[in-house]
């Protein structure tokens, strides 16, 4: 017999937690862990005091063993991630049950806190780990999840773009402007409706809250935006938008569109373009990085036209609060 408990982070004997995840990955026949106890310990001890992470975890009733854990992510209004490639589970007769039991304890959870959306994702993906996407996708699926989309991680090393290669031309009418100025709904409304009428599965698998809460998070204020950030504006309105955050030495671009008015007559090409000239001036910035559906072939084109190269590919698998 095991039971479920859920926990913030912060009440958990993170050695412990750490000590289970190393070994348990260890031995597991399907990932690699590359980092040591110590090194899983440090970086839980890192997320321990924000408390929206909390972790799921199975023990056994009398020993009081971990036999597996599922960390979430609770930051977002009415949204729950579920972290990568979790849950973990000790390889033993029970390990299907604990991992469904721990998965349909996530479910009751978002449910108990009033949000409406699950969504565990698979990242990095590449041939090597086939077997456990597959075990992961199939264990999602028998709990009512359903893939949401499929992106590819796409980069370039921005010593290698070379801007002679590309058209870089505004036509004519249409400006750059700086983001900051315009309100969240102006900005809000070019998001909604460039995302809406295109193929963009995740946009198109949320509710309309979601989708509000992923235009707060991409555009919020209070988080510095990379210089490459900006808005083309045709006849004082917003009809594109490209938006840049800098982490370390790398500039991770999104969301990146246009109205679809405009599209396929080289805006996209000049705003992509303007974008990596910017990243290009600042020195402390080796790559700039995207995700794209890789189901959405005008976007991987752009991107394949300017140098970009995928890395990987993750995969988004979501579950909705049936209402
Ligand atoms: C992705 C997106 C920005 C691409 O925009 P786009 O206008 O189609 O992209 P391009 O500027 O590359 O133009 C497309 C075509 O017009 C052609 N074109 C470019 N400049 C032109 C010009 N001056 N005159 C005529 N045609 C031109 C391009 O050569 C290209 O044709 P090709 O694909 O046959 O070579 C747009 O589809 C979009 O906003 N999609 C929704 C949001 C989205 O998916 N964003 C990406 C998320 S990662």
């Amino acid at each position: 017999m095991f039971e479920i408990i859920v926990q913030r982070l912060s009440d958990i004997d993170i050695a412990e937690l750490a000590k289970f995840t190393f070994e348990t990955l260890q031995s597991s026949v399907f990932r690699v862990e590359n980092r040591t106890t110590a090194e899983i310990e440090q970086s839980l001890n890192e997320r321990a005091d924000d408390e929206n992470e909390l972790v799921v975890l199975a023990r056994e009733q009398e020993s009081r063993e971990i036999l597996g854990k599922l960390g979430i992510y609770t930051g977002f209004p009415r949204m729950v991630f579920i972290s990568k490639w979790d849950p973990i589970v000790m390889q033993s007769k029970k390990r299907d049950a604990v991992a469904r039991t721990l998965i349909k304890r996530c479910k009751k959870y978002t449910r108990h806190i009033g949000f409406n959306r699950l969504e565990a994702s698979l990242s990095p993906i590449n041939e090597n780990n086939e077997k456990l996407r597959s075990d992961y996708q199939i264990l999602y699926e028998r709990e009512g999840f359903h893939k949401a989309t499929e992106e590819a991680s796409m980069r370039v090393e921005m010593s290698k773009w070379i801007p002679e290669l590309q058209s870089s031309k505004l036509p004519e009418g249409y400006q750059f402007e700086e983001v900051g100025d315009r309100t969240d709904a102006e900005v809000y409304e070019v998001f909604h409706e460039t995302f809406k009428l295109s193929k963009d599965r995740l946009h198109l698998d949320m509710a309309p809250s979601e989708q509000q809460t992923t235009f707060k998070h991409w555009f919020d204020r209070t988080r510095p935006f990379h210089a490459t950030s900006l808005f083309v504006v045709k006849d004082n309105k917003i009809v594109g938008f490209s938006i840049g955050r800098a982490n370390d030495n790398i500039v991770y671009l999104g969301p990146f569109g246009l109205l679809p008015e405009h599209r396929g007559n080289g805006v996209a090409q000049a705003l992509l373009h303007e974008g990596l000239m910017r990243i290009k001036a600042d020195k402390d910035i080796k790559y700039a990085e995207l995700e794209v559906d890789v189901d959405n072939p005008s976007a991987v084109k752009l991107y394949t036209r300017f140098g970009f190269t995928q890395q990987y590919r993750q995969e988004y698998y979501s579950w909705n609060v049936p209402r």
